[in-house]
């Protein structure tokens, strides 16, 4: 719990009617008072603006309806063998991708069918009800593996001992808007949800960081706590992964379940850079199965980069479904060993990668997992001049991006 300050009470906010359905701390939704930022470099558009911290000291956030009653998991021994309790935080959980995970997650589809899990919600002032209409679905879905949900606006509250926390709140691409225009307006929510799981969550917690622009966002995340270990912090690139798949699926004529060892180098950005040099489709280098080079150099590439902004056109909003879908196979593949000779792309952090690629950045790279929560970096997977060159400029966004929020990762000290 962060330090409690009682000088800050004039700061506080009214709080909003309660629903008689959320039992929570009638001090849910006091202030912090703001830091003051004087110097802050402008990358993009948008100049930075100050999110309003939330007082860690001055409430909890409590259990939710019917996960306030009082269960005993040994009770259920004799015909279930339960697993100990995992905490799982999501922000943004009123959102459209949470409310496509959320059900996933509590369906045991994603730690498994005798991983009892407890929920921890975060959510904004502005979306409480609408959290409190997800916690009310989530009740009346009766998910047996569903034990604790608690829903709450202070990180340091919601984020206390979780195990795993899904970063997915945070201002959404519009069309038109670039990933790195969200830079500065993210960047302060991650910086902020960085410091409480420093400071209350499990020492061990794994952190997916889905909001874009999420590489970076996964840095300031992590520069923001640095009691928890860098290799456990992760930009959401499986989304690109799978999109690659169904591409190069489409192309072969094959079912997507063929393809394999599909790496994303670099940003979740239109700069990443999809690899079929390395690729496999039912165990044959991609390169040997699909022939046209121009295809896979031009229209390919370009497909997986850009993916995310045609989505945007067609829906009016960013990909909510399949971006769940991506979150539990990101997760289920650092629960689960990597099936021999395969491996996932996921952002990690550069710190001694054999690739070359620059030190102290979110870069997405080849990675597998023996199904504890950890993973380590695929070695040996070859590169080519044409993928060199494309990394490289991926690596220049990553490079320019960590200088804009260096006011952010500490680097750049403010007044
Ligand atoms: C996506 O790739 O669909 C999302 O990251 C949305 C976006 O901003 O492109």
């Amino acid at each position: 719990m962060a330090p409690s300050s009682s000088s800050a009470a004039s700061t506080f906010l009214q709080k909003p009617q309660t629903s008689p359905l959320a039992r929570r701390s009638s001090s849910a939704l006091l202030l912090r008072p703001r830091p003051r930022h004087n110097l802050v470099p402008l990358c993009r558009r948008q100049a930075v603006q100050e999110l309003p911290a939330v007082d860690a000291a001055a409430g909890r956030t409590d259990c939710f309806g019917v996960f306030c009653t009082t269960y005993d998991l040994r009770a259920d021994e004799e015909t279930k063998s339960w697993k100990k309790l995992v905490n799982v935080a999501v922000s943004g959980a009123a959102g459209m991708i949470s409310n496509h995970l959320l059900f996933k997650l509590a369906s045991g589809e994603v730690f498994g069918p005798d991983q009892p899990i407890a929920l921890k919600l975060l959510g904004s002032e502005r979306s409480f009800q609408a959290l409190e209409g997800v916690a009310m679905e989530l009740e009346d879905s009766l998910y047996p593996l569903l034990r604790e949900v608690s829903i709450g606006i202070d990180p340091y509250e919601v984020f206390q001992d979780v195990e795993w926390a899904l970063l997915i709140g945070a201002k959404p691409r519009g069309p038109g808007m670039e990933r790195a225009d969200l830079l500065d307006i993210n960047g302060q929510i991650f910086a902020q949800q960085g410091k409480a799981l420093n400071a209350v969550a499990s020492r061990n917690v794994k952190v997916l960081v889905v909001g874009n622009p999420c590489n970076t966002n996964a840095l300031i995340c992590l520069k923001n706590a640095p009691d928890i270990p860098a290799e456990n912090f992760h930009a959401l690139t499986r989304l690109d992964e799978n999109r690659a798949k169904c591409q190069l699926a489409l192309k072969a004529g094959v079912f997507y379940d063929k393809i394999s060892n599909m790496t994303i180098w670099g940003n979740h950005s239109t700069t990443q850079v999809p690899d079929f040099l390395n690729a496999r489709i039912d165990g044959k280098p991609a390169k040997e199965v699909i022939r046209d080079t121009k295809w896979l150099e031009e229209e390919f590439t370009k497909t997986i980069q850009k993916r995310g902004g045609v989505l945007i056109q067609k829906w009016g909003r960013s990909s909510a479904a399949s971006t769940a879908v991506s979150i539990v196979d990101a997760i289920r593949s650092l629960v689960t060993p990597t099936p021999e000779g395969d491996w996932f792309s996921s952002g990690v952090y550069t710190n001694g990668n054999p690739y070359g690629i620059a030190e102290d950045i979110v870069f997405s790279m080849p990675c597998r997992s023996k199904g504890d929560g950890d993973y380590e970096l695929v070695k040996d997977v070859k590169i080519d001049e044409f993928l060199w060159e494309r990394i490289k400029k991926s690596e220049d966004e990553l490079l320019a991006e960590k200088r804009c929020v260096a006011h952010l990762t500490g680097e750049v000290r403010l007044q």
